[in-house]
């Protein structure tokens, strides 16, 4: 079950998120959550996890640094639309390297901690909004270049820090969408390109990509537009 712990500054926050919990399925999520919320902080602890685990939000380095994102979006200072934020580790990325980056979230708790991120650090070209992208999408007037899908929750074999957090985000998650109807929709809004990243042996249904990117367990699935189809 999830629990709230909050401080006066806090109260708002959360009296919305007891108010969303109890009226979605997270109310009958049984591991025990604790959601920590103090000053412009914000804590996402799992009791079940030994040791306790916690979501630590931000930008990380890693060792495959913007290699692969910068062939996936070739074009610099463009506008991606992320439809599946998570913990919005490649979309933190994103910004760094430049690109002005649209989030899409639909898990509130997820939200709100993304938000308090945004209270402490100062990104102007990133911005959150909670929602489901498959609406968005259908409502949307602005364009984007690029539109990124990731629904898979990746596996990773160090008993870290990250994949406790991964963990933490399948037990707050849950997947409802069909990726096959996101990519399809998102195919008519994009200017140029449409990323969805699968597991490699991925056997999910899907359409069929232009041609794909692929890592030692993870592939980008690429669906080109007019103008890159031209050149
Ligand atoms: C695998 S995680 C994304 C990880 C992310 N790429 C990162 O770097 O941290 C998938 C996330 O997408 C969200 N999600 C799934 N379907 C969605 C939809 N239709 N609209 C908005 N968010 C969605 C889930 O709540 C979850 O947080």
């Amino acid at each position: 079950m999830i629990n709230l712990l909050f401080d006066e500054d806090n109260k708002q926050n959360a009296k919305i998120l007891t108010d969303v919990i109890k009226r979605s399925y997270l109310a009958s999520i049984t591991a025990d959550i604790i959601i920590e919320l103090k000053c412009k902080k914000m804590k996402i602890i799992n009791n079940d996890s030994n040791p306790p685990a916690t979501i630590d939000l931000g930008y990380k380095k890693t060792h495959d640094e913007f290699a692969i994102f910068k062939k996936l979006f070739p074009m610099v200072n463009t506008n991606i639309l992320d439809c599946t934020g998570g913990l919005c580790v490649d979309s933190l990325k994103l910004s760094k390297m430049g690109y002005n980056v649209t989030v899409i979230e639909e898990n509130p708790i997820i939200v709100m901690l993304l938000r308090k991120l945004l209270e402490k650090e100062i990104i102007n070209n990133f911005r959150v909004y909670h929602g489901n992208s498959f609406e968005f999408l259908k409502e949307c007037n602005k364009r984007f270049e690029y539109i990124y899908i990731d629904t898979m929750f990746s596996k990773t074999k160090k008993k870290s820090k990250s994949k406790k957090e991964i963990e933490m985000l399948k037990i707050l998650c849950r997947e409802k969408i069909s990726t096959y109807n996101l990519i399809s929709q998102a195919r008519k809004k994009a200017l140029e390109r449409v990323v969805s990243k699968a597991p490699i042996h991925s056997s999910a249904k899907i359409p069929i990509a232009d041609f794909t990117i692929s890592t030692k367990l993870i592939k980008y699935n690429i669906y080109n537009l007019m103008s890159t189809k031209c050149l």
